[in-house]
Order: structure tokens, then C-alpha cells, then sequence
């Protein structure tokens, strides 16, 4: 499987810290927030990663991450997004070649976890799977919504509700087949101007083709200061005893 590693944006909920680089390339204890990513595909066994990126640092990914080798990746290709603002599901457009007609493992660039998510990456056949994950906080995130019926079925994912229908969060890990794009290509702008992925979800959703699975571990995104200190204290924590 080959993965695809969504870094792009303009990192504005953290300015002044975005100015001077890229989000993704903002510390995490004591190492860029980027190699975290990075290091749960690997985990998992992929190995040739397309990186997109965009805003006004991208040349500094290049410089930091090089071929990719030194974190254990055999490919490691970069692609360009023009609009910053384009939204999760406008970056991952741009990985149709890349992904030339296979499945890919979906990341975004500020979730760091420990989870391993080996056997769902390899026991993966078509549709899309979503990680799932509680939270106290279901507001900030998409939201799965459960069959009131059957549970363990997702029937629709709200993007940031005002009243989340559970606290699952949908975390920024997905693995998808190659209709992806065709469902990209058939979403609209929402409100806030983004390409969402979870319209996308929400496309295989309705096509009765959408898994999820719970991600056990630690998870967190780091695009505020709070989740971005969260992150930081976590991985100090963990890796420090681990020196
Ligand atoms: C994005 C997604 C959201 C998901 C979150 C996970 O939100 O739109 O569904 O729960 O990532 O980090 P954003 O960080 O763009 O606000």
C-alpha cells in the first residue's frame, strides 16, 4: 500500500508560530510534528509516501526530510497544492497519479499517534475505512454518527457539529480505495470555501461503502496551542523514558 501525507495549509489558528515555517514542521519534544506521520506509515509498512504541501515555507519540507531514507521511506515524492485554503480533500486530489488506480493509507500532517494500524492497513480491500477515536471535545472534529438500530454502524459523519450525536471523533487517518477521486471530483465547497474530506466520507457513506475501526493509542491533532502542547507534553512523556 502506498501512503499519502496531507501538509499543507497555512497554519493560521497558530500564528505568530506559522510564520516562520510550515505547521508540520513546528517541534513536537524533539523532533518536527512531520516525522510522527511518517513513522506510523512506516510502522505499518508503507514505505512510498507522497507528501503535499503548500502556503508560503513549502521548500523547507525538502530540506528537512530529504529522499525520506533517513526515516526508513524507500519513496518519498512531494506535491504541490496551489490553494492553501483548498481544503483536505482539495490536497488529496493532487495524489491521482501517485496513487495510479491503488489503495492508499491517508494521513494528515498534525496527527500524531502511537496506534499501530498495520492489520487494517493490510487487511484492506475497497471502500474506506475511518479511524475513530473518543474524544472530550467532539465539537473541534467530524463526528461520527451511529445507527440508533446497529451501533457499529456509521450512518453519516457531521464536520465540527454544534451537537455532536456521539464522541467519536473521525481522526486524520483514512485508507481508501481509488474512487476517492471520483468522489472528490463530485464534492462542492462547504461554508468555510474547503474541498471537506468529510463529504467524501460521506460520499461512501451513502454508498454503503464506508468501515471504521477504533485507533487504539494515543491520538491527537496539533493545529491549535492546546492540541499542540498536548502533543508535545504526550510524546515528552513517553519518548524520554524511552532514551
Ligand atoms: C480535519 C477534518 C476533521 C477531522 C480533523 C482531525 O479538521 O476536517 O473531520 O476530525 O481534521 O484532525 P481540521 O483540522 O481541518 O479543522
Amino acid at each position: 500500500m502506498k501512503g499519502v501525507i496531507l501538509a499543507g495549509g497555512l497554519g493560521t489558528r497558530l500564528y505568530p508560530l506559522t510564520h516562520v515555517t510550515n505547521k508540520h514542521l513546528l517541534p513536537v519534544y524533539d523532533r518536527p510534528m512531520i516525522f510522527y506521520p511518517i513513522q506510523t506509515l512506516v510502522k505499518a509498512g508503507i514505505t512510498e509516501v507522497l507528501l503535499v504541501t503548500s502556503g508560503p515555507h513549502v521548500g523547507h519540507f525538502l530540506g528537512v526530510l530529504k529522499n525520506g531514507k533517513e526515516l526508513g521511506l524507500t519513496h518519498l515524492e512531494y506535491a504541490y497544492q496551489e490553494k492553501p485554503d483548498g481544503g483536505i480533500a482539495d490536497a488529496l486530489s493532487l495524489a491521482q497519479d501517485f496513487a495510479d488506480g491503488e489503495n492508499i493509507t491517508v494521513i494528515l500532517g498534525d496527527n500524531t499517534t502511537d496506534a499501530d494500524i498495520s492489520n487494517e492497513v493490510s487487511n484492506f480491500d475497497k471502500g474506506a475505512l475511518v479511524f475513530l477515536k473518543k474524544v472530550e471535545d467532539p465539537k473541534r472534529f467530524g463526528v461520527a454518527v451511529f445507527d440508533k438500530e446497529d451501533p457499529t454502524k456509521v450512518i453519516a459523519i457531521e464536520e465540527k457539529p454544534k451537537q455532536p450525536k456521539s464522541d467519536m471523533a473521525v481522526t486524520g487517518l483514512y485508507i481508501y480505495d481509488s474512487s476517492v477521486f471520483k468522489y472528490i471530483n463530485e464534492t462542492k465547497p462547504s461554508n468555510r470555501g474547503e474541498l471537506e474530506i468529510t463529504d467524501v466520507n460521506n460520499a461512501y457513506v451513502e454508498k454503503g461503502k464506508l468501515r471504521w475501526a477504533e485507533l487504539n493509542g494515543f491520538w491527537s491533532d496539533a493545529g491549535t496551542f492546546q492540541s499542540l502542547f498536548e502533543s508535545n507534553s504526550y510524546w515528552f512523556n513517553k519518548l524520554k523514558s524511552e532514551k
